[in-house]
């Protein structure tokens, strides 16, 4: 099978996850996979827990039952980017290396050619879309097989969103990096994409390819602006 994960061992597998904070239960039985090589969306409103499941994944936050294996390494960028403002670009980048050896930034240059230019130039006096491309840059630093992004979007015009999906795009077919996307612009994710998971609540509502998930009346009215005649 292709795009589906379903050939081989998913390199991401999280199953039955609870997660709470305090007696609030934020993640209810979550179980979701990521294939090797494949970019899954995970789509779902305000406060749905999103950011919770990637706390979790890259041991932030530790569940209170459930499992989750990944058969490699997980990078994450992390909701609001969370860069050193004071730091310039290039230390940003090293800062995400995992040991000395893989410190030099310049196959991160190769992929966003822009942050070449800027390397001397502090993380705070970039703009918000560069500011992503460092934040992405640094999670590539460590070499990951899992890229779990959180809000690729957030507070970035439309036309640069789409400039560093591409990036993600490319990436994920050039060297099968594996992309577990959270996003709140859902047409954008089901674009990126080749499926999705909708967390509503705390609990997975519905998954499945993007190209079916797009038909659900339920995503269509929940995500994509209602329905839409064709
Ligand atoms: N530190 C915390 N303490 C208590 N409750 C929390 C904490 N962090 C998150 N929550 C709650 O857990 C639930 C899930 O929050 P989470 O941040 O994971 O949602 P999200 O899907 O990422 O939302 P958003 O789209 O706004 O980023 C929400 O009800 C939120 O209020
Ligand atoms: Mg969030």
């Amino acid at each position: 099978m292709n795009g589906t994960g379903a050939a081989t061992a998913p390199i991401l597998s999280v199953d039955g996850l609870v997660v709470r904070y305090g007696a609030a239960i934020a993640l209810e039985d979550v179980s979701l996979e990521v294939g090797r090589g494949e970019m899954v969306a995970l789509i779902g409103a305000n406060g749905a827990g999103k950011t919770t499941l990637l706390n979790t994944l890259s041991g932030i936050l530790t569940p209170s039952a459930g499992t989750i294996r990944c058969a490699g390494r997980l990078a994450h960028v992390p909701e609001g980017r969370e860069l050193f403002f004071d730091l310039c670009v290039d230390d940003n980048l090293r800062l995400g290396a995992w040991k000395a050896s893989s410190r030099d930034p310049a196959r991160i240059y190769e992929l966003f050619p822009k942050l070449r230019d800027l390397s001397r130039r502090k993380a705070g006096y970039l703009s918000g879309g560069e500011q992503q491309m460092v934040a992405i840059g640094r999670a590539l630093m460590a070499g990951p097989d899992v890229l779990a992004i959180d809000e690729l979007s957030q507070g970035l015009a439309p036309i640069v969103v789409q400039e560093i999906g591409r990036y993600l795009v490319r990436l994920n077919a050039e060297t099968g990096l594996s992309v577990l996307l959270v996003e709140q612009n859902a047409r954008l994710a089901l674009e990126l994409c080749a499926r999705a998971y909708v967390l509503e609540t705390g609990r997975v509502a519905t998954h499945g390819p993007s190209a079916l998930l797009r038909d659900e009346p339920a995503v269509r009215s929940a995500y994509l602006g209602g329905h839409v005649t064709t």
